[in-house]
């Protein structure tokens, strides 16, 4: 992950009001997460497997509706955990979920694997292909055959002209929020650009090599899209 991404304390005081603006259908997308475990997982018991869980928004979006649902986050970032932490024990939902500071080399050996998995909004902080490649390999050898996956991700070709309408419009997200000209600049130049874009069915060639079927692109805002997929 690069430096200037690392969720130190400021970032992650930020990130409920930002990620909003950078990602307005934001609270959408949890929904439609849930709407899809819902209908894949049924009324059983499942266990969900959240990597990149700082913030605790899938703990928040998803704990307190899915009284059956028990969730293991993990996050590299100690202060989006505490926010993570924080929301948990505001909701009740302590008993619930267990959260680990680190990657998922992080994870326990597991009693069972898991029932479903979301990888929401950290592909892209990770530059090297073989490393993305490893993380949703790791996940999906985590998971149980026929389980749920979500990924959201930045997507596009850097050389494309597709991808910098899509920025355009990102930097509209911001003017219209009341930033400064000078300052979507600097959030351009110095943060959105410096994270790691590649193209779309480069993602789903990726999905597909890490052992997940029936990839489909399900989301899309801006910069950003989702897809849904099962563990072989
Ligand atoms: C943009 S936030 C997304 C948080 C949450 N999934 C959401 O959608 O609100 C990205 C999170 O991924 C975490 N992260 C980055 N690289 C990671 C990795 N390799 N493993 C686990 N977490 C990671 C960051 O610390 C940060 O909390």
């Amino acid at each position: 992950m690069k430096e200037e991404f690392t969720f130190n304390s400021e970032m992650a005081l930020v990130y409920e009001t930002n990620t909003r603006i950078s990602i307005p259908t934001y609270d959408a997308l949890f929904a439609m997460v849930q709407s899809y475990y819902r209908a894949q997982l049924g009324e059983k018991a499942a266990s969900l497997l959240v990597i990149g869980a700082g913030g605790g928004n899938e703990l928040s979006a998803w704990g307190p509706s899915n009284p059956k649902w028990t969730f293991t986050g993990v996050d590299t970032s100690e202060e989006m955990l505490k926010i993570a932490k924080n929301k948990t024990v505001q909701l009740g939902l302590e008993s619930r979920v267990k959260l680990i500071q680190g990657t998922i080399d992080d994870l326990p050996l597991p009693d069972s694997k898991f029932d479903a998995a979301s990888c929401i909004l950290v592909l892209h902080f990770i530059d090297d292909i073989q490393e993305k490649l490893k993380l949703l390999q790791t996940i999906k050898d985590n998971m149980k055959p026929g389980a749920p996956f979500v990924l959201v991700s930045a997507y596009g070709d850097r050389d494309d002209a597709e991808l910098r309408d899509r920025l355009n419009v990102w930097k509209s997200f911001w003017l219209d929020a009341g930033k400064e000209s000078a300052k979507v600049k600097e959030l351009v130049n110095k943060g959105i650009m410096k994270i790691s874009f590649i193209p779309e069915n480069q993602i789903e060639r990726l999905l597909a090599e890490s052992g997940f079927t029936n990839i489909t692109r399900f989301y899309s805002t801006g910069l950003f899209a989702g897809w849904i997929c099962q563990a072989e």
